[in-house]
């Protein structure tokens, strides 16, 4: 059984002059243990998407499936239950700025009812994981966008996830610091075998870290395949044209490295 399933899922926002399809038909299964990427151009619907896997978005249509378990079916105690097994990490980290490091960690662990002595020493430990111990008195203002990602993403651990969905997560970050946030997830992945969703725009990233990938093209799901094949032979004008596209800032860094 998959971890996630979309079921013929379309998702239409209402608008004045004429209604949004932001996403149309989805059917897509995500497998527990995997690194998945959902790529395409701004606007093509991967955050409506991704919001749609923890019903933070509800679909107008279709059926989302987390471990067999139709979401849309689950009364608010049962929903809120489930979501805790789904973290979520964004652009912009969304850190509390009045609280320092540890306690950012700390917060999912409190609402969860666990005690402040046991929240503050899984704490440590998240931090340890992220490589932040000597951080953990700082606020966010005193962090880069590096170290504040690390910290979001010790904060998700907090809840014991078993999928991580990633909205863009390196997308405000230099190539080299995307380097080390794309590793730790990585490392998370395999040594807590949890199932990650990385949405980007980017496919150094879909390259770096992922194992199949579905391509989104104004709300169609355009292509789903293994990352290899998808980069060898891709059949989409979308997928293509993003190949395209990452071909282009490879030559563009290639001639700024010669100059
Ligand atoms: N709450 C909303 N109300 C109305 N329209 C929306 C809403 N959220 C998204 N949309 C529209 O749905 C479409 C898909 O948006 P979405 O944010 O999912 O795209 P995206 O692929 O994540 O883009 P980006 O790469 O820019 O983040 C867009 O046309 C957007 O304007
Ligand atoms: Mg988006």
């Amino acid at each position: 059984m998959s971890i996630i399933e979309l079921k013929n899922v379309s998702k239409t926002f209402d608008a004045k002059k004429s209604n949004i399809h932001a996403l149309s038909n989805i059917d897509l299964c995500v497998e527990e243990g995997e690194i998945f990427g959902v790529i395409g151009l701004s606007g093509a619907g991967k955050s409506t998407l991704v919001r749609c896997m923890n019903l933070l978005e509800k679909p107008t249509d279709g059926e989302i499936l987390i471990d067999g378990k139709n979401l849309l079916k689950l009364s608010n105690r049962e929903l809120r239950l489930m979501r805790r097994e789904i973290g979520m990490i964004f652009q912009h980290f969304n850190l509390l700025m009045q609280r320092n490091v540890l306690d950012n960690v700390c917060f999912p662990m409190e609402i969860a009812g666990v005690s402040k002595a046991e929240a503050r020493k899984r704490a440590k430990q998240y931090l340890d994981i992220v490589g932040l111990s000597d951080k953990a008195k700082a606020y966010p203002v005193q962090l880069s966008g590096g170290q504040k990602q690390r910290v979001a993403i010790a904060r998700t651990l907090a809840s014991n996830p078993r999928i991580i969905l990633c909205d863009e997560a390196t997308s405000a970050l230099d190539p080299q610091t995307t380097g080390t946030i794309l590793n730790l997830l990585k490392q998370i992945n395999k040594e807590y075998q949890i199932t990650v969703v990385v949405i980007t725009h980017e496919m150094r990233v879909v390259e770096e870290i992922c194992d199949r990938v579905a391509v989104l093209d104004h709300g169609v799901l355009a292509e789903v395949g293994d990352v290899k094949e998808v980069f060898k032979a891709p059949k989409s004008n979308a997928a293509k044209a993003l190949l395209l596209e990452r071909k282009i800032k490879q030559l563009e860094g290639d001639v700024a490295n010669d100059i």
